[in-house]
């Protein structure tokens, strides 16, 4: 847990709502665990059915070596953001989107899931028991990482007997070290995140382990990411390691279209429409490499990045710089919008925000 030296003030206050905060020091935050009070624990046997859903105290888990999860990576994670209004309260974003994407991922892994109400009713509940960890507002926001994995023990390589469905928070900050500055990404040549057939369009954890060997290449030459192409053609855009691209030109923008290899992203999606509001032009479709070449801007989306603008995109040892380096004006715009919303700045009219 991150100490602050100077804190001693727990309790925030404004207008008529008091509201306890953790004592941690809320301006360091990135995105790296920080230990909460509980997490809610579900699990599922032979039936196929979820029920007796806990929250117990956040800690280690007791699994078999022979379990599902462990032996042959049967497991889908979600990731969902709560934030706090300056009245204390609390909103949730789209949760039913997770539960939803949760249902889709667990038929492709061989997995039962709990419902969208199991869902969601889960993510509530484990949000409210640990609302002392719910940032103050403009400090940054709960990431709520639920899971769903075979924890039944199996030699063979088949379902696991037992599934266990969890949720754990932890608050989070900017997920890249450049906070809001411009990332710099290398399109990756060698490796692929997903092939037409495989799990590239569901939150397996597998995908994000594959993942970090390139990644961890494009860091130590400086890079903040990579960019993959697609593995049929390597031309086509597909995503960065842990978020979705869009690719602005005017008034114009693109983003690659989900077909089995990308993953379908709640931010992505929603930045879809909040463009399409502001009367820009939204296209979802192939994106040859070279079209980065063209482009005014780009940027990522995704739960955790939020809206991150990119400065540069290297392709082939050849540099690609959008703007002058700096935040793009329409990711800003974005970005803006959707965050305010987000936190209850400005008025959802879309529906998607949940107060708790
Ligand atoms: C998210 O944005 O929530 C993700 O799941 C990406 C993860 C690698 C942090």
């Amino acid at each position: 847990t991150i100490r602050c030296e100077s804190s001693t003030d727990n309790s925030s206050t404004h207008s008529t709502d008091t509201f306890e905060l953790a004592n941690i020091c809320w301006d360091d935050l990135g995105f790296g665990l920080v230990e909460t009070d509980y997490m809610y624990v579900m699990k599922c046997s032979n039936d196929g059915n979820f029920s007796k859903g806990e929250l117990v105290r956040f800690g280690n888990i007791e699994l078999s070596p022979s379990s599902g999860v462990l032996n042959y990576g049967q497991g889908l994670f979600e990731g969902l953001k709560a934030y706090r209004k300056k009245d204390g309260s609390i909103l949730m974003f789209r949760p039913e989107e997770n539960a939803l994407r949760m249902r889709m991922g667990a038929e492709r892994m061989c997995m039962p899931a709990p419902t969208v109400a199991q869902f969601v009713e889960a993510v509530k509940l484990t949000i409210l028991e640990n609302k002392r960890w719910v940032p103050p507002a403009g400090k940054g926001s709960l990431y709520i990482r639920p899971l769903l994995i075979g924890s039944g023990a199996t030699l063979y390589p088949s379902p696991a007997p037992e599934f266990t469905f969890l949720v754990y928070v932890s608050p989070v900050g900017n997920y890249f070290k450049e906070g809001l500055a411009p990332i710099n990404l290398v399109v990756e040549n060698e490796y692929h995140r997903a092939t037409p057939g495989g799990t590239g369009g569901i939150k397996a954890i597998g995908n994000y382990a594959s993942a970090l060997k390139p990644q961890s290449a494009a860091k130590a030459k400086g890079y903040s990411d990579v960019l993959y192409l697609d593995s049929v053609h390597k031309r086509y855009l597909e995503e960065v390691s842990s978020c979705n691209v869009f690719v602005v030109k005017g008034r114009k923008i693109t983003t690659p279209e989900i077909r089995g290899t990308i993953l379908p992203g709640i931010t992505r999606k929603s930045i879809i429409d909040v463009a399409r509001k502001q009367d820009f032009q939204v296209e979802e479709r192939l994106i040859p490499v070279e079209e980065l070449l063209e482009a005014d801007e780009v940027f990522c989306t995704g739960t955790a990045v939020v809206v991150s603008p990119v400065g540069s995109v290297t392709y082939l040892g050849k540099r690609i710089t959008f703007g002058d380096n700096g935040v793009g004006v329409v990711a800003q715009q974005l970005y803006s919008s959707l965050t305010s919303l987000q936190m209850g700045l400005t008025e959802d009219r879309m529906g998607w925000t949940v107060a708790l």
